[in-house]
C-alpha cells in the first residue's frame, strides 16, 4: 500500500517537472562517439559554475571602494575563515579556465570544428573567448594591488587609442576623468555582473547548438565532407551505429565528467599548494606601479616588449581586433571539406607555430627582461675600473631593480637598452637622473619615479658614471 502511494508521489513529481522529457531528449540520446578531449567543454562549464560559487561568496566580503578594496581582499586571505580557499580556488579556476578555452579554441581549429554547420557554435564560441578574457583581466583589478592597478593604467592607456569610441570607453570605465572613487564600483559591476550574465546567455546558446548540431564525430574527421546537408546524414549514420556512436548517459557523460574532474583536481592542489594569487603591496593613485602582469598575460608582453616601440602600442591595441576578425571569418575563409587532425596539415603547422611562439614568449618574459624583473647577478666590473664602495652599493642596485634586463655593462647583459658602458655618450649627474626617474615617453623604459629612494639613484648614478668616465677616458 505505501509502496504504490510511493511510487504515485514520484511519478507525479516526474511528470510534472517533466524531467522524464530531459531523460529522453538529452540523457537517452544517440550521439557520435566522443574520444577524451571532448569533455574540455563539461571542463569549462565545471570551471565556470566554480567561479559563480565562489564569487559569490567573496562578494559577500569584497568593498569595492578606493580605501577598502585591498583591505577586504586582504581580510578574506588571512582572517576569514577559509577565505584563503575560497579566493584560492576563484583565482586558480579563472586561470585555468583561460588555459582550457585556449585549448578548446586551438583543437576546434584542429579538427575544423568550425565547419558548417557549426558556424553558429563556433561565432558564439570567440565572443565567449573574448568575454571570458575581459572578466579575467577585470577580476585582478579588483584585488587592488599595485600589479593590479599597472593593469588597468595599461589597459585604459590602450583604450584610449581604440579609434572613435576610446576616450568615451576610458571614461565609461573610470567613471569619470580619473581613476578615482567611481572606478572599482563600475569594474565592480561589470565583473560580477555584466559580464556574468553575457556570459550565461553565451554559454547556454553554445550548450544548446552543440546539442543541435553534435559533436566532429568519427566519420566527419576521416572524411571528406562537401555541406551540412551531408554532415547531418554522415552524424546521423555516426551515432546509430554500435561501434561510432553511444548514448549520451552514461557513455558520453562519463568521459566528459573525467576530463572535468580532473581539471577539478588541478584546481583544488594548486590551491591547497599555492595557495591564492599573490598580493603586492596595495595601489597607489600617486606613484608609479611595479610593471606586471597575471602569467597567462606574460607572453603578450614579451611580444610587445620585443617590437619596436612606435609599433608596440598599435600591436597592443590592434591585435586583439585583428584576433577576432579573423576568428570570426575563419569558417568562411576556409572551405575544404577536410576535417579531423590527420586531414589538415595547414592548421596542424599553424597551430603548434602559434604553441611554440606563445610558450617561447611566456618564457622570454618569466626570465625577466622587458619590464625589469630583479636580477640576482650585478654586472661585472669592467676592466680598469676601480669602485668606490657608494659606487659597488650602485651597481648590486641596478641588478636588484632590473636595469640588466634590458642594459648592459660592458658587454654583459641584456641588449635591449643601450650599452650604458660603451653608449658612446657621456651624461651628466642631472641627466642620467632625468632619464632614469621620468624617461622619454618613446622609448620602451619603465619610469623609476618613486621606485628609487633619492640615496639609491645616486649610488646607481655613481656607478653608472665610474662605468662611463673611465671608458671614455
Ligand atoms: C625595459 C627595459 C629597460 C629597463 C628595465 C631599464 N632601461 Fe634604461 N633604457 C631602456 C631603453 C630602451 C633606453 C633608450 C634607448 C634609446 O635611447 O633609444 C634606455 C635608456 C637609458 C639611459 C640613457 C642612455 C643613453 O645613452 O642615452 C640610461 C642612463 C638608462 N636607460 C639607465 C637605466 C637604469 C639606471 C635602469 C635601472 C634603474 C634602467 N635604465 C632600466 C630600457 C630599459
Amino acid at each position: 500500500m505505501a509502496g504504490e502511494r510511493m511510487k504515485a508521489i514520484v511519478d507525479w513529481t516526474l511528470d510534472r517537472f517533466a524531467v522524464k522529457q530531459i531523460e529522453k531528449g538529452l540523457l537517452d540520446r544517440r550521439v557520435a562517439k566522443g574520444t577524451w578531449y571532448h569533455g574540455d567543454g563539461a571542463a569549462l562549464f565545471l570551471l565556470f559554475k566554480i567561479l559563480l560559487i565562489t564569487g559569490a561568496f567573496l562578494a559577500l566580503s569584497y568593498t569595492p571602494s578606493l580605501d577598502g578594496a585591498y583591505s577586504s581582499v586582504r581580510y578574506i586571505t588571512e582572517d576569514q575563515t577559509l577565505g584563503w580557499f575560497v579566493r584560492g580556488l576563484h583565482y586558480w579556476s579563472a586561470g585555468l579556465m583561460v588555459l582550457v578555452l585556449v585549448f578548446h579554441l586551438l583543437r576546434q581549429i584542429l579538427l575544423g570544428g568550425y565547419k558548417s554547420p557549426r558556424e553558429g557554435t563556433w561565432l558564439i564560441g570567440v565572443l565567449l573567448f573574448f568575454a571570458v578574457i575581459a572578466t579575467s583581466l577585470l577580476g585582478y583589478v579588483l584585488r587592488w594591488d599595485e600589479r593590479a592597478i599597472y593593469g588597468l593604467r595599461v589597459a585604459l592607456n590602450l583604450m584610449y587609442r581604440v579609434p572613435l569610441i576610446g576616450e568615451s570607453l576610458v571614461l565609461i570605465v573610470q567613471g569619470g576623468p580619473h581613476i578615482g572613487e567611481q572606478t572599482l564600483p563600475r569594474i565592480y559591476a561589470m565583473h560580477v555582473i555584466f559580464v556574468p550574465l553575457l556570459l550565461l546567455a553565451l554559454i547556454g546558446y553554445h550548450m544548446y547548438l552543440v546539442v543541435m548540431h553534435g559533436i566532429t564525430g568519427p566519420t566527419e574527421r576521416s572524411q571528406p565532407v562537401s555541406d551540412a546537408d551531408e554532415q547531418r546524414r554522415l552524424y546521423k549514420a555516426d551515432a546509430m551505429s554500435e561501434e561510432r556512436g553511444e548514448t549520451f548517459f552514461p557513455s558520453t557523460a562519463a568521459k566528459s565528467g573525467a576530463f572535468a574532474g580532473v581539471v577539478f583536481l588541478v584546481v583544488v592542489v594548486l590551491t591547497l599548494v599555492l595557495g591564492p594569487g599573490y598580493l603586492y603591496p596595495e595601489a597607489n593613485l600617486v606613484k608609479s606601479s611595479f610593471p606586471m602582469e597575471e602569467w597567462w598575460w606574460s607572453w603578450y608582453s614579451a611580444l610587445a616588449g620585443l617590437l619596436p616601440p612606435w609599433l608596440a602600442t598599435t600591436f597592443y591595441v590592434g591585435f586583439p581586433i585583428v584576433l577576432f576578425l579573423i576568428l570570426a571569418a575563419l569558417p568562411f575563409l576556409d572551405r575544404s571539406p577536410r576535417r579531423g587532425l590527420r586531414n589538415r596539415p595547414v592548421a596542424v603547422v599553424v597551430v603548434s607555430v602559434c604553441v611554440i611562439v606563445i610558450l617561447s614568449l611566456g618564457s622570454l618574459r618569466a626570465r625577466s627582461p622587458w619590464m625589469a624583473f630583479p636580477h640576482s647577478e650585478p654586472p661585472p666590473v669592467p676592466d680598469g675600473v676601480q669602485l668606490s664602495p657608494y659606487a659597488e652599493q650602485g651597481r648590486q642596485l641596478f641588478a636588484q631593480f632590473g636595469c640588466n634586463s634590458c642594459h648592459a655593462i660592458d658587454g654583459h647583459g641584456a641588449p635591449f637598452g643601450p650599452d650604458l658602458a660603451a653608449s658612446g655618450r657621456v651624461l651628466s649627474h642631472a641627466q642620467f637622473r632625468k632619464i632614469i626617474l621620468d624617461p622619454p615617453e618613446e622609448i620602451a623604459m619603465p619610469p623609476y619615479e618613486g621606485r628609487l629612494t633619492d640615496e639609491e639613484l645616486n649610488q646607481i648614478i655613481d656607478f653608472l658614471m665610474h662605468v662611463q668616465i673611465t671608458r671614455h677616458r
